[in-house]
This record gives structure tokens, C-alpha cells and sequence, in this order.
């Protein structure tokens, strides 16, 4: 071989080489390049970074999704937590299809002064229902609660009653048609079925509840009227009495439409005979409500109470959804990092079917069960 052919050869060589190289650099873009447009999740702008999706929220059932027609699920709602936390918000307006003021509707909060109303509160709290396709349940007209220190119990009775009939007037008409149901009297009895002694009862007689009721119905004849209370979930001397006026009140013409049944409960204790008694309700023509379900546990809440909590809260849908005339099952508050219940029950708490960091406690688990056994979800779901 001459020094000019081992020259030609050995560049020959260089070339195949070169030539091998690129081909496997330009094989390797291909393939980068193509698995890139495999990843993507939508058409990329040549130059333009495209934004990633944002991370999935954790799926799980959904209470209002499983609810069967014409039963509604409610909550109770704090205007705080409404307007300051996004979470919370959240889970009020994907979890439930209804909702009730915790306060924002009680008189000292509506009317701080005679004739001065503060709506702005309570307003918010029906816009954002009504943005989410909530209906609203209006809480409370009459109540021996919250009445503003303005209204005195040294005026006369003909004062008095004036006063009250202008708040009922003036709420029911300012939320006229956007409010469901009103809880016309709240806990008018005392546990042992005597109505309960207060300021309406001593200076304005019994009369006060038909005509609380008929001042709610002037102002807004299509929301429905409730009469509202504690302890009456059972067969008991209040129940009794519970059914007896609501009787009484129907026969003299007075538009009662139905009756609210707030369920405060404890883990320890399952309710007894809960559907029974509100079919009899049920059987004077009128519309049951579960209003204020909460399910309190005494400190420190392990898995066992949970457990025993999650059967008490199936227990009262599982009755809700065996009384035809059960309308809504509503509780009072969802998460227990905002519940009435630490402040007011000395030593009990985790009370509500969220814990505090939204996360679903057995209670839940054992509601969507319960709904889910009963109405099978659709196909793919
Ligand atoms: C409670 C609220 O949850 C508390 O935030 C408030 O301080 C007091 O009232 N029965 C009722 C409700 O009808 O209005 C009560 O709500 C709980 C008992």
C-alpha cells in the first residue's frame, strides 16, 4: 500500500465515521424529540413553555352527588371561615346542596338596632349558596336567643309584639324566594313538654308561635315553615308535646309545614326509634327535617368513638331516607376545626364528619356507603 492509498483509506475510514456518528445523534433527536410530544398534554407553541396542569385535587364521593332526589344535604355555615378560608369553601360547595347560617340570620346579628338591619353578612352567605346552587335554610326567626339587647322586657306587650312581628315581616320579605324553609320558632319547649317560659311566652301568651308563623307566611307565602327543636328525636314527654302542638296548631289553620328535628347527639348513644317518630310527625301532613346533626365524642377521640360515631350519623340518614317526607338532613358544621361544639360541651368535640384538615372521618365513609348502597352509581363511576 502506497502512502497516498493509506492516506485516501484512512480518511475513507474518518468519514464512515463522522457519518455513523451523526446518524446516531440525529437518530437519538428523533426519538428525544418524539417522546416529548408523547408527554404532552396538549398542543406547544414552537418557543413557549407549556404550563403543567394543575395537581388533581384527591377524588373521593361526594354527599350531594349520592343524595336521592328531594332529600337534601345541608350544612351549617360560619361567615368567617366562608369569606378567609379557600378549603372550606371548597368542600362546602362540592359536599353539600344546601345550607343554614350558623348565626349570620339570628335577630341581635340581622338587627343590631330597632329598624337598623346589617343584611351584608347574611347576603354574602346567599350569594355564594346561590353561585354553587345551594338553596338556603333560614335560621331563626323567633327564638328566646340572640334577641338584641335593644328589645326590653319591660314594654308592653303591644309594643313587643309590634316589634316582633316587623322583624319577621322584615327578614322573610328581604329573602323572599331565596330562602327555602325558615325555622319559624326555635326550641319553644322545655324538656318536659311545658312551653318554655321566656320573654315571648310571658308577655305575649302561646299565641306567639301562630302568629310568627302567619307573619312568615304574609311575607313569603311559598317559603316553607318550620317549627324547630332539641331533645325530640325520640319518643319522649317533649316529642309528645312537640306533636301534640304541631296537631293543635295545623287544626286551627295556622301554615306550620314542618318540623325540625336538630339531632345534637352523642357517639355513646345511638338514637332510638328516630324513624318512628318522625313518621309520626310525618302522619300529621307535614314535612320532617333533620336540622343541626352533629355528633359530639368525648375527649380524646380514638378509633372506637369514631366508629361509634360513624354508626350514629348512618343511623340518622339511614331514618331520613326511610320517611318519605324527610326533605333534608342538614348538620351543623362539617369540619371539626370549626364547631360549636368544644365551646359549648365541656370535654367533647370531634364532633363533625371532616376532621380538622378536611380530611373525611369514618362518619363520612359510612354516609357515602350508606348512599351508595342504596343508589348504585351510574356506569364507569
Ligand atoms: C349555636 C352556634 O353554633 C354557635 O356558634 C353560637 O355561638 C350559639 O348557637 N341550637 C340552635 C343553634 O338552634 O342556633 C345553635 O347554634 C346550637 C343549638
Amino acid at each position: 500500500m502506497t502512502a497516498d492509498s493509506r492516506r485516501s483509506s484512512r480518511s475513507t475510514l474518518l468519514l464512515a465515521v463522522t457519518l455513523a456518528l451523526g446518524a446516531v445523534l440525529l437518530a437519538t433527536l428523533v426519538v428525544v424529540t418524539a417522546s416529548g410530544h408523547g408527554r404532552s398534554t396538549g398542543p406547544s407553541v414552537a418557543g413557549s413553555a407549556t404550563p403543567s396542569p394543575p395537581a388533581p385535587t384527591p377524588e373521593r364521593d361526594r354527599l350531594r352527588d349520592l343524595m336521592p332526589p328531594g332529600v337534601r344535604i345541608g350544612t351549617a355555615i360560619d361567615g368567617r371561615a366562608l369569606s378567609l378560608d379557600s378549603t372550606y369553601r371548597d368542600v362546602l360547595a362540592t359536599e353539600f346542596d344546601t345550607v343554614t347560617a350558623e348565626n349570620a340570620m339570628k335577630w341581635r346579628n340581622l338587627e343590631p338596632s330597632e329598624g337598623v338591619y346589617a343584611w351584608v353578612g347574611a347576603d354574602q352567605l346567599i350569594d355564594f349558596a346561590q353561585r354553587s346552587r345551594q338553596s338556603v335554610y333560614g335560621h331563626t326567626l323567633v327564638w328566646h336567643n340572640d334577641v338584641p339587647q335593644w328589645v326590653s322586657p319591660d314594654w308592653s306587650p303591644e309594643r313587643l309584639r309590634a316589634v316582633l312581628r316587623a322583624h319577621v315581616t322584615a327578614v322573610v320579605s328581604h329573602y323572599r324566594d331565596r330562602v327555602w324553609a325558615w325555622d319559624v320558632v326555635n326550641e319553644a319547649l322545655d324538656e318536659d313538654g311545658t312551653l318554655r317560659d321566656t320573654l315571648w311566652l310571658r308577655k305575649l301568651g302561646p299565641g306567639y308561635i301562630a302568629d310568627a308563623f302567619r307573619w312568615a307566611h304574609a311575607a313569603d307565602p311559598s317559603a316553607r315553615l318550620f317549627i324547630n327543636d332539641y331533645g325530640t328525636e325520640e319518643r319522649s314527654r317533649k316529642s309528645d308535646a312537640l306533636l301534640k302542638l304541631v296537631r293543635d296548631l295545623r287544626a286551627q289553620g295556622v301554615p306550620v309545614d314542618g318540623v325540625g328535628f336538630q339531632a345534637h347527639l352523642e357517639s355513646a348513644r345511638r338514637p332510638a326509634g328516630l324513624a318512628a317518630n318522625l313518621r309520626r310527625f310525618a302522619a300529621l301532613g307535614v314535612s320532617v327535617a333533620i336540622t343541626e346533626l352533629d355528633v359530639r365524642v368525648k375527649l380524646p377521640a380514638g378509633p372506637a368513638q369514631l366508629r361509634q360515631q360513624a354508626a350514629v350519623y348512618r343511623d340518622v340518614l339511614a331514618a331520613c331516607l326511610s320517611v318519605p317526607a324527610c326533605v333534608s338532613l342538614t348538620v351543623w358544621g362539617f369540619t371539626d376545626a370549626r364547631s360549636w361544639i368544644p365551646g359549648y360541651h365541656r370535654g367533647y368535640g370531634a364532633a363533625c364528619l371532616l376532621d380538622a384538615q378536611y380530611r373525611p372521618k369514618p362518619a363520612h365513609t359510612a354516609m357515602i356507603e350508606l348512599l351508595g348502597t342504596r343508589r348504585p352509581r351510574g356506569p364507569g363511576a
